[in-house]
């Protein structure tokens, strides 16, 4: 699967990327990306949390790709949402690259810097009562922290955009006195068990392109044993994982399987189109079975695994 996707800032995107949280293992991150690249990935998905941006810059720089081939997207973590133009330099920095394609507010939350463990920035701050030091409004917001952001340069970020944002944020967002750019994007949990249809539909109609992360219910979502995907992997003689991503990439939006397995990462390239009613099946699925999720979206007790 080669298509790309047309942003609102006019560049591409390819439709199918790697996505890098949790490859955090000695050259874990570093090796999925060299082997995504030599299968054809061309967009890469990384984080200044995940920790790897070190490992993930220097296999893009290594790969011999030219830069300007690949598209590369890292997110501002939420300590540094009242500096992300310090955030992002940081992050280049760390990556080793001049720009990126695509910078995201990783969370609509806000956290406090000051109560972070002195000359650490990426983690989660505490309060001494054990509870997560959030900013809350008047003293900051994500809509001061998308001001901010609006003004990055272009050099550095060549287009901005949120991940984790339900509607309301974005009403809330959009709605804003000094609301300029809409985001390019809106990066979330979205899997067989969490399809979130309104959320794509409204995002869609605001030319917010969705970007599924968890794609594959990562770790904590059992997608890819469901009797269902079994089912149809076998009459189709594909594997889980293809039905999967063939499913997210006939839905229309980006796609960010994860994987440090160089036969999965290259196996996960290639999608077909589901017949429609098992394309509709597994839209239907969470109906039946619930919805199950990988990342807690309700960030006062989050508990989200970094
Ligand atoms: P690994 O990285 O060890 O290859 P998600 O993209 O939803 O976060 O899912 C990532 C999880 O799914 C990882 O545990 C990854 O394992 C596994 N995975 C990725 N691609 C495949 C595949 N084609 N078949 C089976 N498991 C896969």
């Amino acid at each position: 699967n080669n298509n790309t996707i047309k942003l609102n800032n006019g560049a591409s995107i390819h439709q199918i990327g790697l996505g890098t949280w949790r490859s955090v293992g000695e050259n874990d991150g570093y090796n999925a990306v060299i082997a995504a690249l030599k299968a054809g990935y061309r967009h890469i998905d990384t984080a200044a949390i995940y920790g790897n941006e070190g490992q993930v810059g220097k296999a893009i720089n290594d790969s011999g790709v030219p830069r300007e081939e690949i598209f590369v997207t890292t997110k501002l973590w939420s300590t540094q949402q009242q500096e992300p133009e310090v955030a992002l330099d940081e992050s280049l920095k760390r990556l080793g690259l001049d720009y990126v394609d695509l910078y995201l507010m990783h969370w609509p939350v806000p956290m406090n810097l000051a109560s972070m463990p002195k000359g650490e920035k990426l983690g989660f701050p505490m309060l001494p009562n054990g509870k997560r030091d959030i900013l809350t409004p008047p003293t900051w917001d994500f809509i001061k922290t998308w001001e901010l952001m609006q003004k990055l340069p272009k050099e550095k970020a060549r287009a901005i955009g949120v991940s984790n944002f339900s509607i309301n944020n974005l009403k809330d967002l959009m709605a804003s006195p000094n609301f300029k750019i809409t985001p390019a994007v809106n990066q979330v949990e979205l899997h067989p068990r969490l399809p979130q249809e309104e959320l794509v539909q409204w995002c869609t109609k605001q030319g917010i392109h969705m970007e599924a992360y968890s794609p594959l219910g990562s770790n904590d979502a059992p997608v890819l044993s469901e009797e269902l995907i079994l089912d149809i992997a076998k009459k189709l003689n594909v594997s889980p994982a293809q039905v999967v991503i063939s499913w997210h990439a006939q839905r229309g939006y980006i796609v960010l399987p994860k994987s440090v397995t160089p036969s999965r990462i290259e196996a996960n390239l290639q999608t077909f189109t589901l017949p429609e009613e098992d394309f509709q099946a597994i839209l239907n699925l969470s109906k039946t079975k619930g919805e199950l999720r990988v990342c807690n979206p309700d960030w006062s007790p989050i508990v989200c695994f970094v």
